[in-house]
């Protein structure tokens, strides 16, 4: 009897956990019946990866200076975590805001404030021929086209990016997972121009 007891326990203790996990509504990218990829809704509840700040790749003087905050899905992170590698169907999330700076009590440095722009990248070879694909959308558009890949999106990341596709050398907490599992491509965080 007690030991069917501790069954019901560990059982209800189970359940518990799994009702407490955060659950993505979007995991895994969606398309509507044009093949366009769907806004992911929840993204900011996906794993936050880091952020830029007026990051920019030409030596020419920048516009106005952004925040650029990257997430993954936690299912995709979670992997990433277990191999250094990225399943299919990743899908990352760039998500552009003005900065701003004298505000309330704030006297120096800046804050982040309006949704600029939305950028996302998949990994999905079996959609993609080239394996990952670039979508970019309005501050309030619902679904994007693929990026012609002779845009620059693909080449950029292809050329320069650390680990596959992804800048995992601005990605703290990202890099030294991929330098355990031996996936980080050292020579990419050499200063060069981005051509
Ligand atoms: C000239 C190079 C370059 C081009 C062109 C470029 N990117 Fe990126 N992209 C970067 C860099 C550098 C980062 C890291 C930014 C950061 O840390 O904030 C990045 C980050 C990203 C991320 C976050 C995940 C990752 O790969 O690290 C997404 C999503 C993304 N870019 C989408 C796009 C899309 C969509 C386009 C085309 C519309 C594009 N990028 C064009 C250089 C580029």
């Amino acid at each position: 009897m007690k030991s069917v007891l501790c069954c019901v326990l560990v059982l209800v203790a189970c359940l518990a956990l799994l009702a407490a996990a955060p659950e993505e509504k979007t995991p895994k990218p969606q398309y509507d019946e044009k093949g366009q990829l769907v806004r992911p809704a929840d993204y900011r509840e996906w794993m936050f990866v880091s952020a830029g700040f007026g990051m920019n790749y030409s030596p020419a003087p920048g516009s106005h200076e952004m925040f650029t905050n990257v997430f993954v899905q936690r299912w995709a992170y979670n992997e990433f975590v277990n191999s250094g590698k990225w399943p299919e169907q990743s899908m990352f999330v760039i998500d552009e805001r003005d900065a701003a700076s004298r505000s309330s009590i704030n006297q120096k440095g800046h804050y982040q404030t309006d949704l600029m722009g939305l950028a996302v990248e998949v990994k999905d070879s079996a959609r993609n021929p080239d394996k990952w694909a670039y979508y970019a959308f309005d501050a309030d558009g619902k679904t994007a086209e693929a990026m012609p890949k002779g845009n620059g999106c693909w080449s950029c990341h292809d050329a320069h990016a650390a680990v596959e596709h992804t800048f995992v050398q601005f990605y703290p907490t990202l890099k030294v997972v991929a330098k355990k599992f031996g996936t980080y491509n050292e020579s990419r965080e050499q200063v060069t121009d981005a051509k």
